[in-house]
């Protein structure tokens, strides 16, 4: 029997799946922590390797686990006010975004301090790429859903696009990690890499904790008996712009 839909995660499969994913999140935030720190000398802000560490961590921190974590919000609290959960959802992505420019600062002052060309890798293309459509996606996603004078019509007409946008670059985000990973592996240890050395595991596993975590915020995300149950004020307006754009006898002239 599947949670029922007006439940939160307070109880049933829900809270389980929620529970796993922040299980995966972190252990794949400690075990980058771990990697970067044990194996690979800790982490500094001198332009030495050191401070190329910060990288890794604050990507895997913003770029996957805020990130996962902020798409969450709208089935881990589906019973709040819609308007809280927005907040929530919108503070989170900030909060990633911060950490995001801190790892993005860090690798291009490592580059600088050691005069390493720049943007040369797939990994850096898909990562920039990601960062500039995770703004792209932030603004626009506040633009719509927080700015008072947004019409309902418009707000329902881009939502399908936020979601399919949220989860493309949630993807590409962890195909950006598993690209960097092996770009690191591949500088620091590849000579004994193929040797099945600690640090190759360890940095191997991490990989696929992100890729765990990836198919289990995506399973929450997609199963609609967990879907946040519609309002019945929302139910009205969708009626009714249902009704506007079938080109029923609306009472009122469309606003776009
Ligand atoms: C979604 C997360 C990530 C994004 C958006 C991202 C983005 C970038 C960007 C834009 C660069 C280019 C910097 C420059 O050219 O100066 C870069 C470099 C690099 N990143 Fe990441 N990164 C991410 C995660 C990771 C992870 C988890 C690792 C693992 C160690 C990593 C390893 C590297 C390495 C080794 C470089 C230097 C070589 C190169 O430019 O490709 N990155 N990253």
């Amino acid at each position: 029997m599947e949670t029922n839909s007006a439940e939160g995660c307070s109880s049933g499969r829900l809270c389980y799946f929620v529970a796993a994913s922040q299980i995966l999140g972190l252990a794949a935030v400690i075990m980058t922590g771990v990697w970067l720190g044990h194996y690979e000398g800790g982490f500094a802000w001198d332009g030495s390797s050191h401070q190329f560490n910060v990288h890794p961590l604050c990507m895997v921190i913003g770029m996957v686990f805020l990130y996962g974590d902020a798409i969450l919000v709208y089935r881990t609290f589906k019973n709040e006010r819609k308007t809280t959960v927005k907040v929530l959802h919108a503070s989170i992505h900030l909060i990633a975004l911060v950490a995001i420019i801190v790892g993005l600062v860090a690798v291009f002052k490592f580059h600088e301090a050691q005069s390493i060309p720049n943007m040369y890798s797939l990994h850096s293309w898909c990562g920039l790429s990601t960062i500039i459509l995770f703004c792209l996606q932030w603004v626009v996603g506040l633009v719509f859903f927080l700015f008072p004078g947004m019409s309902y019509s418009l707000r329902v007409s881009y939502h399908p696009y936020h979601m399919y946008f949220g989860l493309g670059l949630f993807i590409l985000a962890i195909g950006t990690c598993l690209t960097g990973i092996t770009e690191k592996l591949l500088f620091s240890i590849s000579d004994i890499y193929s040797r099945f050395q600690p640090e190759g595991i360890l940095a191997n596993v991490l990989g696929l904790l992100l890729v765990c975590f990836g198919f289990v915020v995506g399973y929450i995300l997609t199963r609609s008996e967990w879907k946040r149950p519609a309002s019945s004020e929302e139910e009205a307006l969708s009626l009714h712009f249902k009704t506007l754009t079938e080109g029923g006898s609306p009472d009122s002239p469309q606003s776009q």
